[in-house]
């Protein structure tokens, strides 16, 4: 792996049993906090994505936006939070799905995309996929294209990167963990 990646994999916590036995929680906080790795982090995905002619980023709630909001701003690009269910003033759609623990619902509104808009979908940990899939059906129910999914994290062993590719979405992730 190259060294940014081993950086930027290195500042990521794993804690043990939280929120529930038996889940290896990986937590983004230390690299958030350690600004050399923070920067390589942002810098990597915006050299990915500064030549895919991008309209906008959809950036999933809560630590979807960290990611998001950075990225949108230095590759001049609109900024689309996705949010968890019940946020959102306008008129949404909306998007259930299962979680490595528990469920959940987002949802966008209606007038979040133009009809063949080119979106990332960004979040920052992909494990069942559930989440980035629901987002994915939601930006395709407004007509707009998804033209990858993109995370710092992908947890191989939970399938979730095979079943977005299955699906039809291209994804890009920094660093695994077993
Ligand atoms: C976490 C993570 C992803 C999702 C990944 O968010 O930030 O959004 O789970 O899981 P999946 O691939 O199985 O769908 P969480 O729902 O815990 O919410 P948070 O960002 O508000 O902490
Ligand atoms: N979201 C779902 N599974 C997770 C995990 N193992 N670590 C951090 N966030 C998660």
């Amino acid at each position: 792996m190259s060294a940014y990646r081993d950086e930027i994999k290195n500042a990521i916590r794993t804690v043990p049993d939280w929120p529930e036995p038996g889940v290896m929680f990986r937590d983004i906080m230390p690299l958030l906090q350690n600004r050399n790795a923070f920067r390589k982090l942002i810098d990597s995905f915006v050299h990915r994505y500064q030549n895919m002619q991008l309209d906008a980023i959809a950036a999933i709630d809560a630590r979807g936006f960290i990611l998001g909001a950075p990225l949108a701003y230095e590759l001049g690009l609109s900024l689309v939070p996705v949010r968890k269910k019940g946020k959102l003033p306008f008129k949404t759609v909306t998007q259930s799905y299962d979680l490595e623990y528990g469920s959940a619902t987002i949802e966008l509104h209606t007038d979040a995309f133009k009809p063949g808009d080119r979106v990332l979908v960004m979040d920052d940990l992909i494990a069942t996929g559930g989440t980035m899939l629901a987002a994915c059906e939601l930006v395709r129910k407004l007509q707009a294209e998804v033209v990858e999914v993109a995370a710092i994290i992908d947890l191989p062993d939970l399938k979730g990167g095979e079943k977005l590719r299955n699906a039809g979405f291209p994804v890009y992730a920094i660093c695994e963990f077993d």
